[in-house]
């Protein structure tokens, strides 16, 4: 069962390979916490699944372990050029979860 109360850890790999951790605070989506930490996450469609610019690669066994994309997360995730099959998600449709702490995210390259 989750702790809906604990800040876990993130450890953020940016477009240009800086890394930095930063805090992921309770009820925040992935996307939240990154936008909210100054990275270039443009959100543009505000978190609905549709705008694909919180593009992030996560390790392979942290998306196992997020279960099935949305259809609409899939669709769209496929449409990007850089999509992985085993690590593509939208930070928007990821919520924090205590058993998410000090994992690993790389920003995915903007599309042109
Ligand atoms: S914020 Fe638009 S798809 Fe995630």
């Amino acid at each position: 069962m989750s702790d809906t109360t604990t800040i876990t850890k993130l450890n953020v790999t940016d477009r240009d390979g800086t890394q930095r951790k930063i805090d992921w605070e309770p009820q925040q989506s992935l996307m939240e916490a990154l936008r909210d930490n100054d990275f270039p996450i443009l959100a543009s469609c505000g978190g609905t699944a549709s705008c694909a610019t919180c593009h992030v690669f996560l390790p392979k066994e942290v998306c196992d372990s997020l279960g099935e994309r949305s259809e609409d997360e899939l669709e769209l995730l496929e449409e990007v050029s850089c999509y992985d099959a085993g690590t593509s998600r939208l930070a928007c449709q990821v919520s924090q979860d205590e058993s998410l702490d000090g994992i690993s995210v790389t920003i995915a390259p903007e599309e042109d």
